[in-house]
């Protein structure tokens, strides 16, 4: 049995972006810049496209700028915004959970004379909204923080600072990459001037994203050149992609009810079997009921990560020990660090997370390999 628990990491893409992308990649080749019918036809596809991504935050479909993924869209928020508005501040908000497409660009801009507050995080890894509050002086232009912890699953409290940013008119983004489609994203209920989405994280292609931008906010490009995407993000679009991550939108909104309630169960499931099969278990982040529906980190005490890994990978079962972008980096989650985890618990930790296509007996089949490899593992380590 192959049981793919990595959804965190990227997800299996859904038959019908599929199809939809062969058709673009085949027939519908033309380039959205030519004035021809095949570029007015790829045109037209994009907009459908914009408009599935906008409904999907409840956006205008001229906020959604298509990027290369979310890694670049955070880049192009925080870059963007941090030097059209060098002259009214320097200083910028943000938390210490928050990805490295995030914590990087902050340290570049640290670099280049910006000042950062890295918000320190609870035990379920929220941070404290008086913290926040404190944290705001008369030369903050930015606030950026993630919606869903893409290691732990915290929901972080964005209407709350949504709301202070807006009274105190700075600019909010919001990195919604783990939680379009698993939580509600409403920028204009919420009040949230930019958000950062990646398609390959609800079932559409990878390498393609979006940066949503209010129209009130002020930014500059990070990439230049023929002046697609309203001049903010130049280079021939990838239309399949696009495509792609447009029919991805639209599944995952049309379905979200089913897609949140399901995976919800699955995560109680496993974690309801862990608890009942395994012993000295460790919960890591919110409890189950408060946290984003399709992530579930847990540490086994006495069980290196990795080691856990590879042996559930022999069953074929696939997870995660932190994200997947520092997992092959040696050096211990600062996420895991920053909720106040032991170092021994940090070491055995493993993200299971699921997907759509996730299904109870894969979830029953991986409560039985777990309790076998965890006594096993725990047996042979006290030899
Ligand atoms: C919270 C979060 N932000 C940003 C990214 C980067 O997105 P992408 O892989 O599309 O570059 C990820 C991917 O793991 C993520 O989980």
């Amino acid at each position: 049995m192959e049981v793919y628990l990595d959804n965190s990491a990227t997800t299996r893409v859904r038959s019908e972006v599929i199809e939809k992308i062969v058709e673009v990649l085949d027939k519908q080749y033309g380039n959205p810049s030519s004035l021809h019918m095949k570029g007015y036809e790829a045109e037209k596809l994009m907009s459908e496209a914009r408009e599935n991504v906008s409904k999907l935050i409840n956006g205008d479909n001229e906020g959604i700028i298509f990027t290369s993924g979310g890694t670049e869209s955070n880049n192009l928020a925080l870059i963007g915004v941090a030097e059209s508005l060098r002259k009214k501040g320097n200083h910028i908000i943000s938390s210490k959970i928050e990805h490295p497409s995030v914590l990087n660009v902050l340290k570049h801009l640290e670099e280049n004379g910006f000042d950062v507050t890295y918000l320190d995080v609870d035990k379920t890894g929220k941070i404290d909204l008086e913290d926040f509050k404190g944290a705001i002086t008369d030369k903050t232009i930015f606030i950026s923080i993630m919606a869903v912890n893409n290691e732990i699953g915290t929901i972080e409290p964005i209407d709350e600072i949504a709301d202070i940013a807006d009274e105190k008119d700075i600019v909010f983004h919001v990195d919604a990459i783990q939680a379009a489609g698993k939580i509600n994203i409403d920028v204009k209920k919420q009040k949230i001037k930019m958000v950062s989405l990646s398609s390959h994280k609800i079932h559409g292609p990878k390498g393609v994203g979006a940066l949503y931008v209010d129209k009130s906010v002020r930014i500059r490009p990070i990439i230049f050149g023929g002046g697609q995407e309203k001049n903010l993000r130049s280079g021939t679009e990838n239309l399949p992609g696009i495509v792609g991550f447009g029919i991805a939108s639209k599944l995952a909104k049309e379905n979200f009810n089913d897609n949140i309630n399901k995976l919800m169960n699955l995560k109680r499931k496993l974690y309801q079997g862990i608890v009942s099969e395994i012993k000295d278990i460790h919960l890591n982040g919110p409890d189950i009921e408060g946290g984003a529906p399709h992530i579930l980190n847990i540490s086994f005490a006495g069980v290196r990560g990795e080691v856990l890994l590879h042996a559930l990978e022999e069953k074929g079962i696939y997870v995660s020990t932190g994200s997947a972008c520092s997992s092959k980096k040696k050096g211990q989650s600062h996420v895991l660090k920053a909720i106040g985890l032991k170092e021994d618990l940090i070491e055995s930790a493993i993200r299971f997370s699921f997907g759509i296509f996730n299904t109870e007996e894969e979830i029953d089949y991986t409560i039985s390999v777990l309790k076998e490899k965890v006594n096993f593992l725990r047996k042979y380590k006290r030899r």
